[in-house]
């Protein structure tokens, strides 16, 4: 995001800001169905639970992956209108419940909606059946999560060794399964990982098939890695890999689903920060700012993500670190931040803090989220 742009911003609304351009979730929308034309693409809504967000994707005519009522309904707020025939289409072809574990009184609420949700343990199948018995199921597996920045398969996969056994057990409780989901994991910079899924999805497919259970759906979840450096790899090489083996080992008629969410808003959020204080610690110079690890900079923490704070003032810099505005030490966020010599009121900023940021914000020590503002919607 513009520098000038953002400086702007917060003299306009104050700080802390958050930031969200939307002409950058377009961008990275056109992108990810440029490079992916075979995949229906679910928004993750969790990574960036903004209604705002959700309307942009749901504008260009997202489906989306939501994980509690809370997000249900955060989606289900932009089809409430629509007729009942259309409304229940659009809840059945474009959104999935994506959280493995599900409270009863959440499936007690879903079954009138009849979506699709996964699972993947017996004792989920006879939830849903007693309590959500018009659901669609795909499967979770558990795949190799190699080396992606969130690590999600010691929550939640069945081995693929059970997968043909939970969906025979479906079956005998009268449930559907439509097909399989998988997680590589968050900021999945592997492609093994992918491949490795596909074979381990193709092996069930047949496996399955040869039971007589026709699975039609591949749900390939999330890990698209955003840009935070160099060193990622661009989204063109990894979806060339990724689409040849979709085509090699899945038939056409196979609907393939994926749920991106870092991809898709990382890099359209910003956040600025004003100096609340300073002070020479040991040789250090330490700045205070009024946002941090409790609030937009919470990817620190829940999504093992690191930020550079970027100053609007140029000039000779030095090592520098920059804690949040709350009492508590954990409160850091960073240690080793190059930075010119600034004032009382002056600004850092950062980009690429769109997921998991605002989403995971506190009100922790009586500091508020950030406020945030929308560009270019
Ligand atoms: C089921 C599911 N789908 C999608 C996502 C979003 O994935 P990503 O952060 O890789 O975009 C997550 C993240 O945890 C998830 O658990």
């Amino acid at each position: 995001m513009n520098k000038k742009t953002l400086l702007n911003l917060a003299k306009a609304h104050g700080t802390p800001l958050f930031v969200i351009d939307h002409a950058e979730l377009r961008k990275n929308y056109a992108l990810f169905r440029k490079h992916f034309p075979r995949i229906q693409t679910y928004y993750a809504v969790k990574v960036n639970s903004d209604p705002a967000v959700v309307e942009t994707f749901y504008n260009l005519g997202g489906s989306f992956d939501v994980a509690s009522m809370q997000e249900f309904h955060t989606v289900y707020r932009f089809i409430e209108n629509l007729p009942s025939k259309k409304r229940q289409d659009f809840i059945w072809d474009k959104i999935i419940y994506a959280n493995p574990i599900k409270p009863v009184e959440t499936l007690e609420e879903l079954d009138r909606y009849k979506p699709l949700v996964t699972y993947d343990n017996e004792e989920e199948i006879r939830k849903i059946a007693k309590y959500a018995p018009n659901a669609g199921l795909a499967l979770r597996l558990r795949v190799p999560n190699t080396g992606s920045m969130v690590e999600l398969s010691s929550k939640f996969g069945a081995l693929p060794g059970e997968a043909v056994h939970l969906i025979t057990r479906a079956h005998d409780y009268g449930l559907i399964v439509e097909g399989l989901s998988f997680h590589v994991g968050s900021q999945c910079t592997n492609p093994e990982n992918y491949i490795q899924a596909l074979h381990l999805s193709a092996g069930i497919f047949a496996e399955a098939k040869s039971r007589g259970f026709n699975l039609q759906l591949l749900d390939i979840g999330g890990g698209f890695p955003a840009a935070y450096d160099a060193s990622v790899p661009k989204i063109g090489s990894l979806a060339k890999k990724i689409n040849y083996e979709l085509d090699r080992l899945f038939p056409k008629t196979v609907e393939i689903l994926a749920e991106p969410g870092r991809f898709l808003v990382a890099s359209a959020g910003s956040a600025v920060s004003k100096i609340i204080g300073k002070a020479v610690r040991g040789d250090k110079l330490c700045y205070y700012v009024d946002d941090g690890v409790y609030h937009t900079y919470s990817g620190i923490i829940f999504d093992h993500c690191t930020y550079r704070m970027k100053s609007f003032k140029s000039g000779p810099t030095q090592l520098c670190a920059v804690f949040g505005p709350t009492c508590d030490a954990l409160d850091t966020i960073s240690l080793a931040e190059q930075l010119p010599d600034l004032k009382m009121g002056d600004y850092l900023y950062s980009n690429t803090i769109g997921a998991y940021s605002a989403a995971s914000s506190t009100h922790f020590n009586g500091f508020p989220p950030a406020t945030v503002v929308h560009i270019n919607r």
